[in-house]
């Protein structure tokens, strides 16, 4: 992807073209990234697949703001989207606090938040202050040891309905696009035909504005557990053990270095 997107780009996509997301958290793999990518998430998950955590609660906004601007230095042409972790946006206080700590000392395009209706405050009072949102609703990470585990959403009549509610109260709140995860496709698809933003869906099926993956995932290297939506692209894993072992195997029989590699 050659020109960086905007804010105003990014919206006028909707009806046009799928938004491509993705998570990246280093400068090594954002370069690698960005070329095929609209956006750039550096993710929570980073807990998880960077960290080796069990769930996304412990990031830190210090960590945060240390892969973004990894990431930033890495994909300097890319649309870079930096998630604030979770009890830095308690209030509007101390969510615009933290996410001017994310704007100025990071290179952030804008900062993503979990939660609907129950946030829009929150969105208002950031983006009225210069800082633009994505936001994030369905199955929330951050939410899930108050929610006893991940939980698919959309299923009943009331979900859905709190669904489009809360897309549209972050929308009018001034959020210029949101993820939706963990949620039934066809409340997805409602979900995007009922605001005028993006919206880019993780396990939402494929009516709805764009896609984003955890790169970790989709590269099959994060072996711990896969989601259904998940799509490995290629097996990661034993490429890089492969890869290693045949490393291993030839210092052990002293066939590496050879003489190009010899100064
Ligand atoms: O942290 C993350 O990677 C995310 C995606 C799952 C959307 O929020």
């Amino acid at each position: 992807m050659s020109k960086k997107l905007t804010i105003s780009s990014i919206k006028k996509s909707k009806g046009s073209k799928p938004l491509v997301m993705i998570t990246a958290y280093d400068a090594l793999f954002s370069r690698l990234l960005a070329d095929s990518a609209d956006m750039l998430l550096v993710g929570d998950s980073l807990n998880m697949s960077f960290a080796g955590k069990s769930d996304t609660i412990s990031a830190t906004l210090e960590q945060m703001i240390y892969h973004t601007n990894a990431v930033c230095s890495g994909a300097p042409n890319t649309f870079i989207v930096a998630d604030m972790p979770f009890g830095t946006y308690v209030n509007k206080e101390s969510a615009l606090e933290n996410s001017i700590r994310m704007f100025q000392q990071t290179q952030a395009d804008c900062v993503k938040i979990e939660g609907g209706a129950d946030k829009a405050q929150i969105v208002k009072h950031l983006t009225e202050n210069g800082i633009a949102v994505c936001g994030h609703i369905g199955l929330l990470p951050q939410s899930v040891r108050s929610e006893g585990g991940y939980k698919v959403k959309g299923k009943t009549k009331e979900e859905a309905s709190q669904l489009i509610a809360d897309a549209k109260a972050i929308e009018n709140a001034g959020a210029f696009c949101m993820v939706i995860e963990g949620v039934k496709a066809d409340v997805a698809k409602s979900v995007a035909e009922s605001v005028d933003i993006p919206v880019i869906g993780i396990g939402a099926g494929a009516d709805v504005d764009g896609q984003v993956l955890v790169f970790s995932d989709m590269l099959g290297l994060f072996e711990e557990f896969t989601p259904k939506f998940v799509k490995k692209y290629i097996d990661g894993a034993s490429i890089v053990r492969e890869a290693v072992a045949s490393y291993s195997d030839e210092v052990q029989k002293r066939e590496f270095p050879k003489e190009e590699h010899t100064y």
